[in-house]
């Protein structure tokens, strides 16, 4: 049996048309699966989006449409977002399929037939943006500092979550790593406030019509961020994947850390299901130094770019910018970099080593690409484990480019960095060893094991890009093994 690995993105709200910032979060989700499949695990890779809850409600109430059928046209957005960038998840979930809502609706009942749940009445801050409640101390001039907006009063009877007694297992699990919060940075923050202690949570709505029925009460709708949550266990059901549950990593924005951190591990605990074993959190990166805003006109959309530079340099630009995990800018000016050192590193060391084994008329040993480098086949034949004993780029025999290390902490830009640092070193040796000079030196014995082995260098290449860049990868090893060229990277018509 393979390994299983459950990987997920959050589930996207669509009250709006995807940007780069979400799809940062599913090219990052993405270049994971990928890899874990290219290391023979079984992958089931979900994303999906959130589409109840007043956010969603209002949006659709602004255009003049039923929330049904704005979220039925977000959602081709989202698809076709998501197909452009290449994304290879393997179900894609709306919290308003039907089958979703019955599982929510169970699991509800089940923390009430627990005692997990008490109805109260409450008045509190509520922020739509973040919908969720808000405490005055979290506030910024009375403004809730992520949306910039006065949160409403409401007050209403809820059904309340008793969140507050899951504190110290939390803290206990989350401390150990049983539930395992990267990076450590953020671990520690979460620490931090678990120990300021958990107030108990309202997870229904009175005047929220667009969500899931309360059990037992039809005048509730249940709270839209657990009705989001249990996405990743319905999924489960829903899709006939119920061995790959817990799932082994979440990766989530900081943004929404806690929700998955706090609330999603307690409901867990209280519904005595197994916890997701860990949460990855990624940075928000700003644009020119600016927070992406409709308001200040400088919100990409990954269609826009995908047009100009290609999906592949897209993915390889929002991973390589800066290390996953942290904030981090982007601008159009570095995306342009980005493609142009793609396209003078990789690009040109592709078009000079293939132009010069068809001029020289160099044989090239095998341009059979192995399906898995790196991977050791079991005696059955089924790929087994990566080879432990790697050697670095330097080494004259490499087989691959060692990305082990980096991946297994989800250190995406340093992956990428070494992977370009080995394509850097071929254009170096090319340099320095001037096959264009042996050629008119008659030295053709040495040409010709120089060029066979840059050619292999490339395949090593190629096979390290596959979860980065699929496209371009496939391509490499094309024009590796019928040696035909084609631009990789073609000039940018501005
Ligand atoms: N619907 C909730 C998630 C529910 S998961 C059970 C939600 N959706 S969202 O669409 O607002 O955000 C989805 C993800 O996109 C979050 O992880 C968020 O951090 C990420 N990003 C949105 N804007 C971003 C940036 N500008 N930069 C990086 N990530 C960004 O929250």
């Amino acid at each position: 049996m393979n390994k299983k690995f459950y990987i997920t993105t959050p589930i996207y709200y669509i009250n709006d048309v995807p940007h780069i910032g979400h799809g940062y979060a599913s090219i990052a989700t993405d270049v994971i699966a990928r890899y874990h499949r290219k290391q023979g695990e079984e992958v089931f890779f979900l994303t999906g989006t959130d589409e109840h809850g007043a956010k969603i409600a209002e949006a659709a109430a602004k255009l003049d449409e039923t929330p049904k059928e704005f979220v039925d046209k977000l959602d081709l957005k989202f698809r076709a977002a998501w197909k452009l960038l290449n994304i290879s998840n393997d179900e894609y979930i709306r919290t308003t399929d039907s089958l979703h809502g019955e599982i929510v609706s169970k699991l509800v009942e089940k923390l009430v037939e627990r005692g997990f749940v008490e109805k109260r009445s409450y008045e509190g801050l509520y922020c739509v943006g973040c919908e969720k409640y808000m405490k005055e101390s979290e506030l910024v001039n009375g403004l809730c500092p992520d949306h910039l907006k006065k949160p409403v009063i409401q007050s209403e009877e809820n059904y309340f979550f008793k969140l507050s007694a899951f504190a110290d297992q939390l803290k206990s699990k989350i401390e150990s790593d049983e539930i395992m919060i990267r990076p450590e940075s953020k671990k520690h923050e979460i620490l931090g406030k678990i120990n300021l202690g958990l107030d108990d949570i309202s997870i229904s709505r009175a005047h929220v019509e667009w969500g899931i029925p309360f059990p037992g009460d039809p005048e509730q709708t249940i709270y839209v961020w657990i009705d989001a949550l249990i996405n990743y266990y319905s999924a489960t059901k829903m899709y006939n994947r119920e061995e790959f549950w817990p799932a082994d990593l979440h990766i989530v924005g900081k943004d929404i850390f806690w929700f998955h951190a706090v609330i999603w591990s307690a409901v867990l605990l209280a519904l005595d299901l197994p916890v997701y074993k860990k949460l990855f959190v990624h940075g928000y990166f700003t644009v020119d130094g600016q927070k992406m805003s409709k308001t200040i006109g400088n919100v990409i959309k990954p269609e826009d770019l995908v047009a100009k530079y290609g999906t592949d340099a897209v993915r390889y630009y929002v991973l390589s910018a800066f290390p996953f995990g942290a904030d981090g800018d982007v601008s159009l000016e570095k995306m342009n970099q980005a493609y142009l050192k793609l396209a003078n590193e990789i690009g040109n060391l592709f078009q000079r080593t293939i132009a010069m084994i068809n001029k020289y008329e160099i044989k090239v040993s095998s341009s059979v690409i192995p399906a898995q480098a790196g991977i050791q086949a079991n005696s059955d034949g089924s790929p087994g484990t990566s080879l432990e004993n790697t050697v670095g780029p330097e080494d004259d025999n490499l087989q691959y480019i060692d990305i082990k290390p980096e991946m297994a902490e989800l250190q995406l830009m340093e992956a990428l960095r070494k992977i370009m640092l080995f394509a850097e070193d071929q254009n170096k040796a090319i340099a320095a060893t001037q096959p264009w000079a042996l050629a008119k030196e008659g030295k053709n014995e040495e040409l010709a094991s120089f060029l066979a082995k840059t050619h292999s260098k490339l395949i090593v290449l190629a096979d390290a890009l596959v979860p980065f860049m699929p496209e371009t990868a496939e391509k490499m090893k094309d024009q590796l093994a019928t040696l035909k060229l084609e631009p990789l990277f073609p000039r940018i018509e501005e």
